[in-house]
C-alpha cells in the first residue's frame, strides 16, 4: 500500500536531483549531524525536538526512532548529502504523515548552504512523497526567515491562510505562516 503511513520509505530512497540527493542517515553521520545541529539559526527556525544533539544521542535515535519510522512509514527523518561524495549536507524531515499529507521541515549545515541544496533537497522530498502516494506537503515558517521563506516559494510552495502566533522552534512567540505545495 503506498498512502502515507504504510509504506517502507526505506525502499523508496535515495531520490536525486540535480548535485543533491536525500537518503536514510547513517552512523557516518552523527557527528556532522550534531555538529550542524548548533548552528544558531537551526537552533532558532529548525523544529529539532532535541534541546542538544551528541554524535552518540544522534546514532542512538538512528537506531531507536529514526530507522523505525522509516520501516513504519510514519517518520521520515533524512540525510541530505552530496550526490557524488555522499557528505552530510544537513537535514529533511518529514512527519506528521497521515490522510495523503505530510510537514517538511530542513535545514542546511552552515557550510552547505548558498548553492541551492535546500532547494534541491524540497524537490527531492516532493518526488519522494509522490513515491509514498502523498497528495500535499506542509510547510510551517517564521515570517522574518526569509531564507526558508524564499526556499519554499521556489519550490512552489504557497502561503496558505494568514500568518498567526505560536510558539517558534526557538521557544519564542513569533508570526508563523503555513504553506502547501500539491504533489
Ligand atoms: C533555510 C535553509 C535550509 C536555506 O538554505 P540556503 O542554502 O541557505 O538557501 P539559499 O542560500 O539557496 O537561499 C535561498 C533563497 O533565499 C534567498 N535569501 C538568502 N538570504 C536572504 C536574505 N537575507 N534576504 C533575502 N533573501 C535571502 C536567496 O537569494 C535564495 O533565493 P533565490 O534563489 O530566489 O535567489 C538554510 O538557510 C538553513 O539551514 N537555515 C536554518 C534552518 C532553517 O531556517 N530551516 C527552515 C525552517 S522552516
Amino acid at each position: 500500500m503506498t498512502l502515507g503511513g504504510w509504506v517502507n520509505i526505506r525502499t523508496l530512497l535515495p531520490v536525486t536531483q540535480a548535485g543533491v540527493k536525500i537518503r536514510p542517515l547513517t552512523h557516518s553521520d552523527a557527528a556532522a549531524y550534531a555538529n550542524g545541529s548548533h548552528d544558531t539559526d537551526v537552533r532558532r527556525f529548525a523544529h529539532l525536538p532535541e534541546p542538544h544533539y551528541t554524535p552518540a544521542l544522534v546514532s542512538e535515535q538512528i537506531d531507536s526512532i529514526i530507522t523505525p519510522g522509516l520501516i513504519a512509514g510514519n517518520l521520515a527523518v533524512l540525510a541530505i548529502a552530496d550526490n557524488s561524495s555522499d557528505q552530510f549536507l544537513g537535514s529533511v524531515v518529514l512527519f506528521d504523515i497521515a490522510d495523503n499529507r505530510a510537514e517538511i521541515g530542513f535545514w542546511l549545515a552552515a557550510a552547505a548552504r548558498g548553492r541551492g541544496a535546500a532547494h534541491q533537497a524540497v524537490e527531492c522530498v516532493a518526488e519522494l512523497g509522490t513515491r509514498m502516494g502523498l497528495r500535499e506537503l506542509h510547510a510551517r515558517t517564521v515570517n522574518d526567515n526569509t531564507t526558508s521563506v524564499r526556499t519554499l516559494t521556489n519550490a512552489d510552495f504557497a502561503p496558505h491562510g494568514n500568518a498567526e502566533i505560536g510558539t517558534a522552534p526557538s521557544g519564542e512567540q513569533a508570526l508563523l505562516q503555513h504553506y502547501t505545495r500539491s504533489l
